[in-house]
């Protein structure tokens, strides 16, 4: 049985550049914000628009409308707060000879390309975990498609490198007590329980907890948010596609800025008849899966007002 996308924990909003993300994001936000549910709205796009939208600014986290808060995921910040933690973890392990050197080496390592997505899916994580403590619903503004599938499929990822390091340590510990028989001094030290092992089995249970929750469909859903126009609609098939390999639940498609109907010269003529071929290719395609058909509104979406609009719009269309 489908739960009703309001009991939902946790909505991520997808799609190509441009076709209305952080619109139908903020906007779906606002409407369960109204409905009494306390939601935190989440961009993970380097490029922030979120705040801008609503025509305020938040500086990472703040409030943006009654049970409706904000959190721009700033990766630069992120990255140099996750390598601070990574330093501090290695302390307490290491001894202060090597640290010196570790430190050396874990600032290298975060220049490093990957180093910067590693430390936005840690705060990802943190993010949900807040879930049932402080909010009912996250709401992702997600990066143009790549860059969030890539997001999405780390858990999984990183659970099964992750195993494989728990592995050769336990590898090499075993190995350790082997030759520790005899020698009492080394067997006082490896009958102490090992602290990066520790650190290691804490991060696996940590991806897997999330890769456990985003494939849950009563607990998390995709949508996306299409244009009735080529491309948009090639880049979702592929992305449903591929989320159905990491078996993260569709919530549904938003076909956004659809035209309204009126006069206009044989230009808007041919744009109509353009948008309605692909609307019968759209219905083929993802016909049941349709949340909501918004229209192209007469000014863009800056401010409550407008918000507000987009709002209406997705409550009338969105009831259960
Ligand atoms: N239904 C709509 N009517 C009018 N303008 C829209 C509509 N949806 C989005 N826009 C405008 O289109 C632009 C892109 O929307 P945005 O939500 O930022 O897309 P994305 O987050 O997918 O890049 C913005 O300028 C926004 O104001
Ligand atoms: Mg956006």
């Amino acid at each position: 049985m489908t739960i009703s996308l309001w009991d939902k924990k946790a909505i991520f909003f997808g799609g190509k550049g441009g076709v209305g993300k952080t619109t139908c994001a903020a906007s779906f936000s606002l409407l369960a914000a109204q409905r009494g549910i306390r939601t935190l709205v989440v961009s993970t796009d380097p490029a922030h628009s979120l705040a801008d939208i609503f025509a305020t600014t938040i500086n990472e986290e703040g409030q943006l409308a009654p049970n409706l808060w904000g959190y721009e995921i700033n990766p630069q910040k992120e990255g140099a707060r996750y390598m601070e933690r990574i330093k501090t973890q290695l302390q307490n392990v290491v001894s202060p000879i090597i640290m010196e050197e570790i430190q050396r080496q874990v600032e290298a390592a975060y220049s490093a390309p990957g180093s910067e997505e590693a430390a936005i899916f840690d705060k990802f994580i943190d993010l949900l975990e807040r879930i049932e403590t402080e909010f009912d619903l996250v709401v992702f503004d997600t990066a143009p498609t790549g860059h969030t599938l890539r997001l999405l499929s780390l858990p999984e990822l990183l659970a099964a490198w992750i195993e494989h390091l728990i592995a050769q340590r336990e590898k090499a510990n075993r190995l350790m007590s082997m030759a520790a028989v005899g020698s009492r001094e080394l067997k006082k030290k490896t009958d102490k329980p090992d602290p990066v092992l520790a650190t290691l089995e804490r991060r696996e249970k940590r991806f897997r907890r999330t890769r456990d929750f985003i494939v849950d469909d009563q607990a998390a859903s995709f949508i996306f948010v299409i244009n009735a126009e080529k491309l948009p609609i090639l880049e979702t098939k592929k992305a449903i596609g591929i989320l159905d390999k990491y078996h993260i639940p569709v919530g549904g498609i938003i076909v956004n800025r659809l035209l309204p109907p009126g006069e206009g010269g044989s230009f808007w003529a041919r744009r109509r008849e353009l948008e309605r071929q692909y609307m019968i290719e759209i219905e083929q395609e993802f016909g049941s899966m349709i949340l909501a058909k918004l229209p192209l509104l007469p000014d863009d979406i800056y401010g409550r007002e407008a918000l507000d609009k987009v709002v209406q719009e997705l409550a009338k269309q969105i009831t259960d």
